[in-house]
């Protein structure tokens, strides 16, 4: 029996099985399976809405700086799934990089320049005051977006206001 969240993207992608057979749905299948297991839905829920927000505001940021779109949504979806996972941040850009390798090739999803492609973005993504490849920088301005799109009514981390303000400058966004 097809579980909601197969139902869920079927629905989205007008019931064409085949549109579900890409990099993406296979990767977003996996981490659904870690998400579930968790324990604590408080978290889950954080889990859900910030790893693929982020997926999202990855693609979105991709599209237009002519970065590799699907990689992009992949990398949003994997950055911080070893927080959740084991529900501990410390060091988790790196931790995280690690995860990452090991399931893009155990699900053999990517050659191994996207593979590091992915790790490098992962590994720098805490770094927000530094400048790394384009790539790096997409992940880093889609989660510091998703941050402000959860809730634009909140403060804006004092560490984050910079990243936002350009990136919706570079968008054409007059004030925050
Ligand atoms: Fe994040």
């Amino acid at each position: 029996m097809e579980n909601y969240f197969e139902k869920i993207q079927k629905y989205l992608h007008t019931g064409h099985a085949e549109e579900m057979d890409n990099r993406i749905e296979r990767l977003r299948k996996y981490i659904d399976e870690i998400l579930l297991n968790m324990k604590d839905t408080q978290e889950r829920r954080c889990g859900y809405l910030h790893l693929y927000g982020v997926s999202q505001t990855c693609a979105f940021i991709a599209l237009k700086r002519n970065q590799d779109v699907e990689l992009a949504t992949m990398v949003g979806m994997l950055h911080d799934l070893h927080s959740y996972k084991v529900m501990n941040t410390e060091n988790h850009a790196e931790h995280g990089a690690v995860l990452a390798r090991q399931i893009l090739e155990e699900l053999s999803l990517t050659t191994e320049k996207e593979t590091d492609l992915i790790c490098s973005a992962i590994r720098n993504h805490s770094s927000k005051a530094a400048t790394h490849s384009a790539f790096d920088e997409v992940l880093k301005d889609a989660d510091v977006l998703q941050h402000y799109l959860y809730n634009p009514l909140f403060t804006v981390m004092e560490q984050e206001k910079c990243r936002l303000q350009n990136l919706l400058t570079e968008f054409g966004i007059k004030r925050i």
